[in-house]
């Protein structure tokens, strides 16, 4: 979604805020500006597009050495939210004066009140955006300290926000905040200071940072960075260290990120896992989750929440919940979560699944589920983030930094996250010895079954180039394979436009059978794992329709095979962490069939990486 740099320091500021809106580009957006400090005043370049063809206007519209000092700059990349994706509505917006330039993430949610106010003071707007009005409240509040401005501005604001704010008058410093959309400052490395939405553009400046909280405001300076609260008060917020490496975010011999980070699996697994088994009492390590044993028996629920992929993987965290540690489990989609009152106590065990750690509405869902009281903790991959922080309890997948839009290594990471989690749970309930060390030894074996998938990277490729026409996809399976067909579903759609929908196998025949007609593909998720029998009926449903049928099968499984017009084999596995082989097949299927159809892969249309609006 929209992502926010500002720069201040000692190289040119168009140069090191292009650079960082290249980094962002990955959390996908539609539009892309900045604001420079320029001879006492403040530049503006504005488009609707790619961060590339910014460039091309700053190169043209702001040739050579023409920045005063010292360099300071705030930019963005906008997912639209209040208006279309035009360079008008793109930001930085300035207030009244133009002397006032603010970029902004989240949404403020009474923008049209204070666009009355401001209207009936006399201001008119050149954009549809909420921003706007944000831009010109600020400078409502301007007389001579831009941060009390910001600070008296956002007393009025209701809704979320993450801001970066440069002000003609005070060319020292940036003002950043946050509610609800996170701000992450590069701590002064060199006369330098970097502020962004993301981590991963203040990685190229420094490794140390500091992560506001919600309700925090900086004044950032090149050489340091004041913290106090929306009402002036000085706050303390740690330096943590950033431990990514700024190789994470190439591509290397790699076309894509998603080719790259669907090639990682193996390595990513590895470090979810590392360190996390106990093979001698046959269970999970996972000291993040801070509960004793007894807690742990006291547990009456798991309650999943998440979004997209996340939700996903809460659903294969369902069946092993409830199968290996007898304890009811559900997942829930974390929009709809606080809505809905969901019924807690401290028995109930809430999991926050998030890659990003800031989706809006799973944030949302945690803090209504501690409200309750009940036993939050999150699974988030991104450090730092603020689920991880809010919840205070949790494990991080350390998968790495994944720059693709569409999820691949988070998921399979979560899932086997989730598998050691249900593993601990269930040896502290009912689990044997035996079955705790035979799931034990079959999570250990993930990484090498996810290699051998990889191995079959080319015939993969082979077997999309049959599927690259079409608008249509219908993906099936059952039990545990349900959910692998939704995200192989969801995969397929976002990166390829093929509209492909996911289907608990046996609910075809109420309904989506209709749509059914000769050739149409039906990808069939048929594991030899517990329900392939059925599927296999359910297959048979589609064949005497015409359609054309893919097989995501184990390998050697003949007479399976036998039923499918091709297939993807994956190698046998424990029933529940098959699941994780037939996803990577199905990413790679994704991959080739979008890159054969010439997509945009890492970046989809309308899609956003984390989404931080409701
Ligand atoms: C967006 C992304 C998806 C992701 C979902 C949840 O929709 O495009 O890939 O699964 O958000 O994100 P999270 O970071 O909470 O896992």
């Amino acid at each position: 979604m929209c992502g926010i740099i500002g720069y201040i320091g000692k190289s040119e500021a168009p140069a090191n805020l292009l650079k960082g809106l290249k980094k962002l580009e990955y959390r996908g957006y539609d539009s892309a500006g900045m604001a420079v400090f320029d001879n006492g005043r403040l530049a503006v370049a504005k488009t609707s597009g790619k961060v590339s063809a910014l460039a091309e206007k700053v190169r043209a519209e702001w040739p050579g050495e023409r920045f005063a000092r010292p360099p300071v700059g705030i930019a963005h990349t906008r997912w639209a939210t209040h208006g279309s994706p035009t360079s008008l509505n793109a930001h930085p917006h300035l207030d009244a004066s133009g002397g006032i330039a603010l970029v902004h993430n989240g949404i403020i949610e009474n923008y049209r009140a204070l666009r009355a106010r401001l209207e009936a003071k006399g201001h008119g707007f050149l954009s549809e955006t909420d921003t706007e009005i944000l831009a010109r409240l600020i400078g409502e509040f301007y007389s001579g300290d831009i941060f009390d401005a910001v600070c008296g501005a956002l007393h009025q604001v209701e809704g979320t926000f993450g801001i970066a704010v440069l002000c003609a008058q005070e060319p020292d410093r940036i003002i950043v905040a946050r509610r609800g959309s996170p701000i992450v400052i590069g701590v002064g490395v060199d006369g330098e200071c970097v502020a962004a939405s993301d981590a991963s553009v203040l990685v190229e400046h420094t490794q140390r940072v500091i992560y506001l909280d919600d309700n925090d405001a900086a004044i950032v300076r090149a050489d340091g960075v004041e913290i106090r609260d929306l009402d002036n008060v000085p706050v303390t917020r740690a330096v943590v260290g950033l431990d990514m490496a700024p190789s994470a975010a190439e591509k290397g011999r790699f076309a894509h990120f998603m080719h790259k980070e669907i090639h990682e699996q193996p390595e990513a697994l590895a470090n979810a896992i590392r360190g996390r088994l106990d093979f001698t009492r046959a269970t999970a390590v996972l000291s993040g989750m801070g509960t004793s044993p007894r807690e742990l028996s006291e547990l009456e629920r798991v309650v999943m929440v998440g979004c997209g992929t996340s939700l996903h993987a809460g659903m294969v965290g369902e069946y092993a919940f409830e199968d290996l540690a007898d304890i009811h489990a559900e997942v829930q989609q974390a929009a709809e979560f606080r809505y809905r009152n969901p019924i807690l106590d401290r028995r109930a065990f809430v999991v926050a699944i998030s890659q990003s750690g800031e989706t809006a509405d799973t944030l949302a869902a945690v803090r209504e589920a501690q409200q309750k009281g009940a036993f939050v903790m999150s699974l988030c991959n991104v450090v730092g983030s603020t689920i991880a922080r809010e919840t205070g309890r949790g494990v991080y997948l350390h998968a790495g930094p994944e720059i693709s839009v569409a999820s691949t290594k988070a998921f399979t990471s979560q899932v086997v996250v989730l598998l050691m989690m249900a593993l601990k749970l269930g040896r502290g309930r009912r689990l044997s010895r035996e079955d705790g060390l035979a799931l034990a030894r079959a999570i250990d074996g993930v990484p090498a079954l996810v290699s051998r998938v990889l191995e079959a990277d080319p015939a993969i490729a082979a077997v999309a180039e049959r599927f690259v026409e079409g608008e249509h996809a219908f993906y099936i399976g059952r039990g545990l394979m349900h959910p692998v067909a939704l995200e192989g579903a969801l995969k397929l759609k976002e990166i390829s436009y093929i509209h492909a929908e996911g289907y608990h196998a046996a609910e075809l025949k109420h309904g989506p059978i209709a749509l059914l007609a000769p050739g149409v593909p039906v990808v069939a998720v048929a594991c030899d794992v517990p329900g392939k029998d059925k599927t296999l009926g359910n297959i048979e449903e589609c064949r005497a329709r015409g359609a054309r049928i893919l097989g995501v099968v184990t390998e050697g499984d003949a007479d399976t095979i036998a039923c499918m017009d091709s297939v993807l084999t994956v190698p046998p596995a424990h029933p529940l962490v098959a699941t994780i082989p037939a996803v990577v097949a199905l990413q790679l299927f994704a991959y080739h069939v979008a890159r054969l159809r010439g997509c945009p892969i890492d970046q989809p249309r309308n899609l956003a990486k984390s989404v931080t609006v409701e």
